[in-house]
């Protein structure tokens, strides 16, 4: 059941770590905790492959570059909510800036989810992004949920994991970052290298937080349509390059 991943989750606001080697599930995962969540949301999809594996019509893509504030007249007078979409141009001098203005953007509005693909470019070690820093620090006082997605705990600045109220962890092949996990977590390295090597594919572990309890979870069922995705690769999209 899809739910799983979502069952017994703390309320909210929640802060929710997905960590782990390439293409063992993050996305998924994340998008299905997204699917979930019942008020405004904002995602940042860096590579644009997230909206594009789950298209849909009521999520609005922000221009380059984001607006400086929460653009409420987007959302349509039936709705309930206001689900808003960012992908930045890699190309741009400034697209990891122009990134961390959406986190601000999600900040300011508050009582939302926001769903960051890549943290790694808003909150490397030691060079956190200034809003990204603040709603690290500040987001629960804004009712601000945030879903950090990377593939490894090193290069990510520490306050990203310890401020997480769940970490979902995939495989981690390098021996460093399950040390920095287990150590993050407060659990014994040679226990998380041991849960970490009994992971199937797309298995992953969850770790609570505050019950401190670590468990293993079978691969998500994925919606059907996703099985199908791959099928449906786009044409590379030529441009001129100035
Ligand atoms: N639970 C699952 N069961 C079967 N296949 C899965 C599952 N989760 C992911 N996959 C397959 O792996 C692919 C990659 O998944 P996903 O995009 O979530 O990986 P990721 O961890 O986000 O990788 P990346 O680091 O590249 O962003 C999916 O498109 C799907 O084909
Ligand atoms: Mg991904």
């Amino acid at each position: 059941m899809p739910g799983d991943a979502v069952a017994e989750l703390p309320p909210p606001p929640i802060f929710i770590v997905c960590v782990g080697r390439k293409g063992q599930g993050k996305s998924e995962l994340s998008w299905m905790l997204w699917d979930s969540w019942p008020a405004d949301r904002v995602m940042i999809d860096t590579t644009g492959d997230l909206g594009k594996d789950h298209p849909d019509e009521k999520t609005i893509d922000l221009d380059v570059p984001p607006p400086s504030r929460w653009p409420a007249h987007l959302q349509e007078a039936d709705d309930e909510r206001l689900s808003l979409r960012y992908v930045p141009d890699h190309a741009a001098a400034d697209y990891v800036d122009d990134m961390d203005r959406v986190v601000g953007l999600a900040f300011s509005r508050g009582d939302c989810l926001l769903l960051v693909e890549e943290m790694g470019l808003v909150a490397p070690a030691g060079q956190v992004r200034p809003y990204t820093r603040k709603a690290l620090h500040m987001g629960r006082h804004q009712r601000l949920s945030v879903i950090m997605n990377m593939p490894r705990t090193m290069g990510i600045d520490p306050l990203a994991l310890a401020q997480a109220d769940v970490i979902y962890a995939f495989d981690l092949p390098n021996p460093d970052d399950r040390k920095r996990l287990a150590d993050v977590i407060g659990w014994d390295r040679g226990e998380v290298d041991d849960a970490m090597a009994g992971l199937g594919d797309h298995e992953y572990l969850r770790f609570h937080t505050k019950a401190h309890e670590l468990s293993h979870w079978p691969p998500l069922p994925l919606p059907k349509r996703k099985r199908h995705a791959q099928a449906h690769m786009e044409e590379p999209e030529e441009f001129e390059v100035v």
